[in-house]
This record gives structure tokens, C-alpha cells and sequence, in this order.
């Protein structure tokens, strides 16, 4: 199967030398590419900034900002068959991006920002899309209200949700897994590793499952 997968932060800039950014490390979305490559299957990474090498084999795509990442995805998704969105997307943008060094000015000042595109919904408002769409779901209360919430609204078939808390900047994660019927599936702590390798056959499982329905 072809798996797109996208990973990292995005770095929203103010000027040339400043941007606000999040503290996820990639290494969830990493560890799924790879371990989709284990099993034999094809992967176009699309990654903001990290401080990990890019798996052999996979198709590479960098993407700094939120509109980049954006773009990548759109082009390669209808020729993907599972598209995992892990990345974390800043959820806001300045609203003006200074050409020159915004310079100091007094004690205070302030920054408006405006939403950035939300990619894993524009993938959910296409009518009879060809692939499995999994969303991650970074929550520090209320994990799985929360998650139930973000797969109605952004109509994806799969969430993955998380406790932010445990899951960024480590190695370690724990899931749990929300399906579009109602169905869920819980998978304690382990190592982001192990648990790439369930997910990423809980996709292709399901993935195969719809496509053999349709046939
Ligand atoms: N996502 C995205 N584009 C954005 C924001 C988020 O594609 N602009 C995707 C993420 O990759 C993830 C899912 O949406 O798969 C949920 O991201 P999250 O930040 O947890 O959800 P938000 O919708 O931003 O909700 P909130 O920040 O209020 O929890």
C-alpha cells in the first residue's frame, strides 16, 4: 500500500528570524514511516522540522510552514492509499509577516495571529476520497471526549489520540485508537517503535478491508 505520512511541527514566521513553533519532535510520525517500510510498503514522507534522518527508501518531502505542508499533502494525497496525519500543525499564523527584523519597542507588545488551514479537514471534505484518513489527537484533558469530537468534526476514518503530556519530546507513548463506527481500542505505554508497527497493520488491515468491500 502507499502511505503518506506527515510529521513534525510547522514554523509559523514573524520575520525573517523569528516563528512560533510547538515542541514535537517527529518521532511518532517517523516511527510509523518506518515501520510502514518494514512491512513492505511505499511511504511519501512530508516533514516540518526535526532533528531525525529521514528513513531510506521513503519519497522525502521537507515542509516548513503550515501553508507548505499543506500544498505537499494536497499533491500527493489521491495517489496515496492510507494518509496518516501526525504532524502537529500550528493551529495559528502571524496575521503579517515582517520583511525586516521586527525591531524592540517599549515593554509590551502584541501579535495577532490568524488560523492556519486545517489540513486534515480538507482532506475530510473530499467527497469519495480514494484513502484510509487517520488524524492524531494531542489532548492534556479529556483525551477521549475530545478525540470522539475531532473525528465527527474533521470526518476522518481513524484518531489516534494521545496524552500530549507523555508523548512530546519522548520515546515513549500510549494510545488510544477511535474508529469512525464507534469502535475503540486501547494500547498502554510502550515504546513509539511498537507501537508504529500495531498501527501501521491496524491501517493497512482496515485499509485492505474497505477496498476489497468496493470490489
Ligand atoms: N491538523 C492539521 N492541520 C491543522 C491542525 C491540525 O492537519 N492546521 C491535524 C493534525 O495533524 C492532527 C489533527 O489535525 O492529525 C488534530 O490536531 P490537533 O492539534 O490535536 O487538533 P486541533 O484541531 O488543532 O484542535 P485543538 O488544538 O483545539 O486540540
Amino acid at each position: 500500500m502507499r502511505f503518506l505520512i506527515t510529521a513534525g511541527p510547522t514554523r509559523e514566521p514573524m520575520d525573517p528570524v523569528r516563528y512560533i513553533s510547538n515542541r514535537s519532535s517527529g518521532k511518532m510520525g517517523y516511527a510509523i514511516a518506518e515501520a510502514a517500510l518494514d512491512a513492505g510498503h511505499d511511504v511519501v514522507l512530508i516533514s516540518g522540522p526535526v532533528n531525525l534522518a529521514p528513513p531510506r527508501n521513503t519519497r522525502f518531502i521537507s515542509a516548513g510552514t503550515s501553508d507548505e505542508m499543506f500544498k505537499a499533502v494536497h499533491r500527493h494525497a489521491r495517489e496515496s492509499d492510507i494518509c496518516v496525519l501526525c504532524a502537529a500543525v500550528a493551529d495559528y499564523k502571524p496575521a503579517k509577516v515582517s520583511p525586516a527584523k521586527i525591531k524592540k519597542r517599549g515593554d509590551r507588545m502584541s501579535l495577532e495571529l490568524i488560523a492556519t488551514c486545517d489540513i486534515l479537514e480538507s482532506l475530510g471534505q473530499q467527497r469519495d476520497r480514494p484513502f484510509l484518513l487517520v488524524g492524531f489527537a494531542a489532548e492534556t484533558d479529556q483525551i477521549e471526549k475530545n478525540a470522539w469530537g475531532k473525528l465527527r468534526r474533521k470526518n476522518c476514518d481513524i484518531i489516534v489520540a494521545n496524552d500530549a503530556r507523555i508523548a512530546m519530546e519522548t520515546d515513549e507513548n500510549e494510545l488510544r485508537i477511535l474508529f469512525r463506527d464507534g469502535e475503540t481500542k486501547k494500547i498502554s505505554r510502550a515504546p513509539k517503535t511498537f507501537l508504529a508497527r500495531e498501527l501501521v497493520k491496524i491501517f493497512s488491515n482496515l485499509q485492505q478491508k474497505r477496498l476489497t468491500k468496493k470490489m
